[in-house]
């Protein structure tokens, strides 16, 4: 079995996915094990809505009519302050540099973003939600479920992306999934077999190194 240290390093976010399917047996084992993820007050604020199979094939038909709308939340703050801007800015600019995307063709980056609504080809997602009544703590809480769920994933020799991106969609993913209006949308998980000849796998992120955000007091 994969040691914890293994698919920590293994996991990666995957943007171009092979169409080989996924088991509905195997999604809902990692979702059973998943489950052990730690919350506070063990409340386990997520709840979860699974893509697969001809579920997919309808969702992506029902999304083809629809158009993005305006986040469902912030997903990052107005003017986000160094080191973290950089670091987005980085990670973009390595991502469209593996497909050969130049800094000012915008559309090219624009048809790149798009592919997050196609879960860039994945055959399964999940869709995490959370009641609206949750504050921070909790929304932290899915945080650890969902990586959980994604080291659970590169276990099963599965791979994945996580995608805020979905938060532009929240009023169709809703209207398809039939969520109660009292969750929220926070993000999916795209699920499948990654495409390694796909050059945009090839994109390594970076991390700070760990003095830049640890003090030993
Ligand atoms: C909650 C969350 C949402 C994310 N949303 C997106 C997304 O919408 N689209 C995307 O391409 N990547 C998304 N990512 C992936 C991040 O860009 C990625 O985790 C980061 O660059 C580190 O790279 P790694 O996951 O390959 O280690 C998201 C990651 C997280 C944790």
């Amino acid at each position: 079995m994969m040691d914890v240290t293994t698919a920590v390093f293994r996991r990666k976010s995957v943007r171009a996915f092979l169409p080989t399917p996924v088991p509905d047996a195997d999604i809902a084992e990692l979702l059973r094990k998943a489950a052990r993820a730690p919350s506070g007050g063990n409340v386990q604020p997520w709840k979860v809505y699974v893509l697969n199979g001809g579920t997919m094939d309808r969702f992506r038909t029902f999304l083809a009519d629809r158009k993005p709308g305006e986040a469902a939340y912030p997903v990052y703050p107005e003017s986000l302050k160094e080191p973290y801007r950089t670091a987005r800015f980085q990670l973009g600019e390595a991502m469209y540099a593996t497909i050969g995307i130049p800094r000012d063709d915008k559309p090219a980056r624009l048809r790149q973003m798009a592919k997050n609504y196609d879960f860039f080809g994945a055959p399964a997602a999940i869709f995490c939600y959370v009641d609206r009544q949750m504050g921070a703590a909790q929304w932290s809480d899915l945080g650890m479920f969902l990586q959980t769920f994604m080291l659970l994933a590169t276990e099963a020799g599965l791979d994945t992306c996580p995608q805020e991106a979905w938060a532009r969609y929240e009023t169709a993913v809703t209207e398809f999934v039939g969520a109660p209006g009292e969750l929220q949308l926070f993000c999916g998980v795209a699920l499948g077999h990654v495409d390694a000849d796909h050059p945009i796998n090839r994109l390594e992120s970076d991390r700070f190194p760990v003095e830049e955000f640890t003090i030993w007091v």
